[in-house]
């Protein structure tokens, strides 16, 4: 199983049309946008490292404002598709093929800000998940950030439920339970029992057509995963306007994904 996923979704994010789709994305997701907005007078003074950079949709907004700015991405196809895409603009961006479980090429104590976008994290099992965090921690200077997003397992478990696809809409709710039926086919072993009992779990969704394996974690087992390197750890939901403070909030928080703030401990 851990083989496979390493190298299903690897392959996945090689296929051109998949490379096609993540180029033309040039929008910043809200919550995003906020953090761009948050560290606005800092930015100058940044080296940044875009981990899992795709098609390149962040690096229009964060490059401009760093001093130095280098996307990696473990698909060479995405990394040719950003160096199509920003020939000229900027001499301060740096594109590179590298797989961020083993970030060989940087040292110790480089990086102001890590961003790890669009859930790019949850494409590698456990083992390697934990594996890229300790690289992120070790590339990264000490004091500095680190932003990424991940699928909700709690928001998952309601995709599963039979009840919860009922809708007034009698088209919306067929489709809904079409869905449904597809999630199961695609993910036989998973139930209720097991979604509500588990911390973090592999999923095969709906996006790419159910091509990928996804990890989707719940957030009080996300930030016991950082807590050996990181601190001060904010999330913040989709719309992404102030750091969900309660922890029974956080419980009940049903955004598909969750963005993370975190910061180097000293
Ligand atoms: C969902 S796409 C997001 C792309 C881009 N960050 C964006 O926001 O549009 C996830 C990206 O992470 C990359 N990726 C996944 N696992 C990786 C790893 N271990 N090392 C480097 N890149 C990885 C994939 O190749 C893919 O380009």
């Amino acid at each position: 199983m851990a083989k496979s996923v390493k190298q299903k979704n690897k392959q996945t994010y090689e296929t051109s049309r998949i490379v096609d789709y993540y180029s033309q994305l040039n929008q910043l997701q809200p919550a995003e946008a906020a953090i761009l907005k948050l560290f606005a007078s800092d930015w100058h003074k940044m080296k940044m490292l875009d981990l899992g950079v795709g098609g390149g949709r962040t690096t229009s907004h964060f490059a401009p404002l760093v001093q130095e700015y280098i996307g990696v991405d473990y698909s060479l196809p995405m990394i040719k598709a950003c160096h199509k895409k920003f020939k000229v603009d900027f001499p301060n961006v740096f594109f590179q093929v590298a797989d961020a479980r083993k970030l060989v090429q940087f040292a110790d104590n480089t990086f102001d800000f890590i961003l790890f976008s669009f859930n790019g994290l949850d494409y590698v099992d456990h083992s390697d998940r934990l594996k890229i965090l300790y690289e992120i921690n070790r590339v990264a200077k000490t004091g500095s950030f680190f932003f990424f997003s991940s699928h909700n397992l709690t928001a998952i478990t309601q995709a599963f439920t039979s009840k919860k696809q009922l809708n007034l809409n009698p088209l919306k709710t067929y489709t809904n339970l079409f869905m449904l039926g597809l999630l199961k086919i695609f993910n036989r072993q998973v139930n209720l029992e097991l979604l509500e009992n588990s911390q973090h779990l592999m999923i095969r969704d709906e996006s790419h057509n159910f091509k990928l394996n996804t990890y989707y974690v719940k957030a009080q087992e996300q930030l016991q995963q950082l807590s050996f390197g990181f601190e001060n750890i904010e999330i913040y939901s989709w719309q992404g306007n102030e750091p969900i403070k309660d922890s029974q909030d956080l419980a009940w928080q049903n955004d598909m994904w969750l963005y993370y703030l975190c910061r180097t401990k000293k």
